[in-house]
């Protein structure tokens, strides 16, 4: 597909999106919505795909929002479908078996600290800023944030930045768990892809269940999570990366997964 919005590249069995509007902070228009879906279906589809990456594109933003010029003119109907829309897309990256790591480069407001927070793991630059701006024009988030963050963060860190639509640096949302890890800013690519290509050496399989496990737990009680577990445990047993893995410890070697 012919991407106007995103650029999609591909290393080794890493991807990256970037998300292409550097003069308007890549606010998330319907376009970057769409094809962002649509990437994320093209990725999930190809096998030499392990590992996907999202950043923004220039040296300023990840993203600053949704596309405010979008969000002005909405009536009550229009406000609930893109709600729905975006958010689509943020179960949609939870939902890919494929690891999906945030590189976070600038300013992450709104829908960006939104789509920040769908990731599984989410690395900053020491430039990057946080928040949920969204009451100071009057508005509520509408992509998960008022769900995503108070579980990352807990209650009252999530109800400050709600509330106040401040912005945190990028050492505070690490302070907070909001993200994982900060690195220089010229080491951000290096540091997400280093990592990226460590996890795409792993059974693909495997990290697919891994991620319905953890997805799967964080929304039930702990016992229910274990029988997931273990049903999906179960089902890992009969992988050819499987027998792999642990033949190749036994054989001394490094294992050679090949995603069956
Ligand atoms: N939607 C649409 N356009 C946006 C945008 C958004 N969320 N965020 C930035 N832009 C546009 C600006 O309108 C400007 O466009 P222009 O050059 O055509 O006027 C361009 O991106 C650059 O932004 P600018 O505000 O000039 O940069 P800055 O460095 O002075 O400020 C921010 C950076 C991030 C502090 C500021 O852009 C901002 O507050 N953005 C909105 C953040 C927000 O409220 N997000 C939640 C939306 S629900």
């Amino acid at each position: 597909m012919d991407y106007k919005n995103i650029l999609l590249d591909r290393e080794e069995r890493v991807a990256a999106i970037t998300i292409n509007r550097p003069d308007k902070l890549n606010a998330l228009n319907d376009g970057v919505i769409a094809e962002m879906r649509a990437a994320l279906d093209e990725l999930e589809n190809d096998r030499e795909v392990r590992v996907i990456v999202i950043t923004g594109a220039g040296d300023k933003a990840f993203v600053a929002g949704a596309d405010i010029k979008e969000l002005s003119t909405l009536n009550a109907l229009q406000g609930v479908a893109k709600s729905e829309r975006g958010q689509v897309l943020m179960f949609h990256i939870a939902n890919m078996s494929k690891p999906v790591i945030m590189a976070i480069n600038g300013f992450a407001l709104g829908g960006g600290c939104e789509l920040a927070m769908a990731g599984d793991i989410r690395i900053a630059s020491e430039k990057a800023k946080f928040g949920q701006p969204e009451i100071t024009l009057g508005i509520i988030p509408g992509y998960g944030g008022t769900q995503r963050l108070p579980r990352l963060v807990g209650k009252g860190r999530a109800f400050e930045l709600l509330l106040t639509g401040k912005m945190i640096t990028a050492k505070e949302a690490l302070e907070i768990g909001l993200v994982d890890k900060v690195v220089p800013h010229e080491n951000l690519m290096d540091e997400t892809k280093s990592m990226a290509k460590a996890i795409a050496n792993m059974a693909p399989i495997a990290s697919g269940l891994i991620k319905k496990c953890v997805y799967y737990g964080l929304e039930t009680d702990l016992k229910s999570g274990c029988t997931f577990e273990s049903l999906q445990f179960g089902a890992v047993c009969t992988t050819d990366d499987m027998a792999e893995g642990t033949k190749a410890f036994l054989e001394k070697r490094k294992p050679e997964f090949k995603g069956k």
